[in-house]
């Protein structure tokens, strides 16, 4: 039987328009991302596109928004929970003593503090965000950066050494720069 002698059962029409629906939604979705993300690499070197797209679409939220502001959401959140999974990775290392040297283990200490700062400084950026004050959140954030930084410097003090933490220091400042750009779309509205 071909399929064009089946009726058009209103079940068979809703089924294409939920998959036509669906289709649309992602297909803006990525499409927001994409424009976003391309923005966010010109307006910052530091911020690889691949990056940024990868890590934006790795949230299930990401496949329905539909706007800057979601995003800036996501990002947010992203960082949250990178900053969280680092902070505790971290512990875990610092117990491990037979692992590292004494140089190392001070790094590490210093990267706990910095750290455990900045949970509570994304969430602070997280709910200003959210009432846009943007001026608080950027600040809130920029700290975040460069308690990423600074963590990874320490490492970089003494020859040879390499960073255990190179990686997440790496992630979570990306991520901090990803959303202090699209916070700076918001503020000027020029993100297209
Ligand atoms: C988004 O970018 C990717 C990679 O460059 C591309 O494959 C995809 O077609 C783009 N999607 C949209 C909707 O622009
Ligand atoms: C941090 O975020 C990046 C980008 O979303 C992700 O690839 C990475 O796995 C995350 N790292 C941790 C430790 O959660």
């Amino acid at each position: 039987m071909s399929s064009s002698s089946m009726p058009l059962s209103p079940l068979r029409l809703s089924l294409l328009f939920l998959l036509f629906t669906f289709h649309t939604t992602t297909t803006t979705a990525q499409g927001l991302i994409n424009t976003t993300c391309k923005t966010c690499s010109q307006n910052n070197p530091n911020i690889k596109f691949n990056f940024c797209t990868t890590s934006l679409q790795s949230s299930p939220a990401s496949q329905c928004a539909g706007d800057l502001h979601t995003l800036g959401t996501i990002s947010i959140k992203l960082i949250q929970s990178n900053v969280t999974d680092t902070n505790c990775f971290i512990k875990q290392l610092i117990k491990n003593k037979k692992l590292v040297n004494p140089f190392i283990q001070r790094c590490l200490e210093d990267c706990f503090d910095l750290y455990s700062d900045a949970i509570p400084s994304v969430e602070q950026a997280m709910e200003n965000y959210d009432l846009e004050r943007f001026v608080d959140a950027n600040v809130e954030l920029s700290s975040v950066m460069d308690a990423a930084t600074t963590c990874e410097d320490g490492f970089k003090e003494k020859r040879g050494v390499v960073s255990p933490l190179m990686k997440r220091n790496g992630d979570t400042f990306q991520l901090s720069a990803m959303a202090l750009s699209i916070m700076g779309m918001l503020q000027t509205g020029s993100q297209y």
